[in-house]
């Protein structure tokens, strides 16, 4: 594997399937009551330039769990929000720590913070990408159906960064993509493009939620506003409004169909409540496997 996971199309077959093997390990012995200190004596940074709840836990308790610790760092209560230029903090906090999680705004940061860190770095999120929610989700419908091999994602909502992975993991592995997004909120356009052209099974992009949602396996929903479009809000909700996973939608999916989504959750918007609390959905397990995926990416990469 690469030094670094800032995007999905950091990683080759291979590495996916090292991913997936090591979290259903992780997952099994945890279970089990198993120590598992594999990372022992390991350090974590954590940079936070957006809030997070799974993402802190889950990295957080992960490297407990492995036997090392990990940093709370807000750009806020660092040098860092005081305009400390990335490539000091990069080399510098590279002499500390073992590894680097980073959370924020822009996705060149996170790959300029990487170019100067000789330690791995890790996205956490950044307004284009959301690679380790991704891979989560991923592992999740593999232990749900046993395989994503040629299953249909319907993807509902913003083209947002967990909507760009999700075209980059579409474009890597053998999943059939469908979006529907309301016009000029497309998915980034060069990740689309690119995603496209590389995709075995494809990707489509449609106005209409059911058309996109047509005997879709997994049905899978974000939030309408994410972090930093606060200002947003109300146009968005106005534009989102015919773009939510509700009971009429699960009608055009398959029948056995899985509800999906990254969470944290606005029931009444892009979910409903019957649905996202219903049968089909899965969301509560999606964020347990945060742990289990993230607890093996760090024995990778740390
Ligand atoms: N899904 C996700 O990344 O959640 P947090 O924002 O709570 O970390
Ligand atoms: N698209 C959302 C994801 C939150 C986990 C956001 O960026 O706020």
């Amino acid at each position: 594997m690469k030094k670094d996971l800032l995007n999905i199309y950091d990683l080759e077959l291979k590495d996916f399937e090292k991913i997936w093997r090591g979290a259903a390990k992780l997952k099994k012995s945890l279970k089990e009551g198993k120590t598992h200190a594999s990372l022992k004596g390991k350090t974590l940074g954590m940079i936070f330039d957006k809030s997070s709840t799974r993402t802190r836990i889950s990295f957080e308790v992960g490297m407990y769990q492995l036997g090392g610790i990990a940093l709370f760092l807000t750009s806020r209560d660092t040098q860092i929000g005081r305009g400390e230029p990335i490539s000091d903090s990069a080399r510098m906090m590279s002499r500390y720590l073992n590894g680097i999680m980073i959370r924020t705004f822009s996705q060149k940061s996170v790959e300029e913070f990487a170019s100067f860190a000789t330690i791995p770095v890790i996205n956490g999120l950044t307004d284009l990408s959301h690679p380790c929610q991704i891979l989560s989700d991923l592992f999740t419908i593999k232990e749900k159906r046993g395989s994503y091999d040629k299953l249909k994602i319907a993807y509902i909502g913003d083209g947002n960064n967990v909507a760009n992975s999700w075209i980059e993991a579409a474009a890597r592995l053998p999943i059939r993509l469908s979006l529907a997004c309301p016009e000029g909120y497309d998915p980034d356009q060069k990740i689309m493009a690119k995603g496209k052209k590389e995709s075995k099974e494809g990707i489509s992009l449609y106005r209409d939620p059911f058309e996109a949602a047509k005997n879709a396996d997994v049905l899978y929903t974000d939030v309408w506003v994410s972090m930093g479009q606060e200002s947003e809000d109300k146009k968005r909700k106005k534009i989102f409004k015919n773009y939510q996973i509700n009971k009429q939608l699960l009608k055009a999916a398959s029948r056995n169909v899985m509800v999906m989504h990254c969470l944290p959750a606005h029931r009444g918007e892009e979910i409903s409540a019957e649905v996202i609390d219903g049968p089909h959905s899965v969301v509560i397990d999606q964020a347990e496997n945060r742990l289990h995926v993230q607890k093996a990416i760090l024995e990778i990469l740390l």
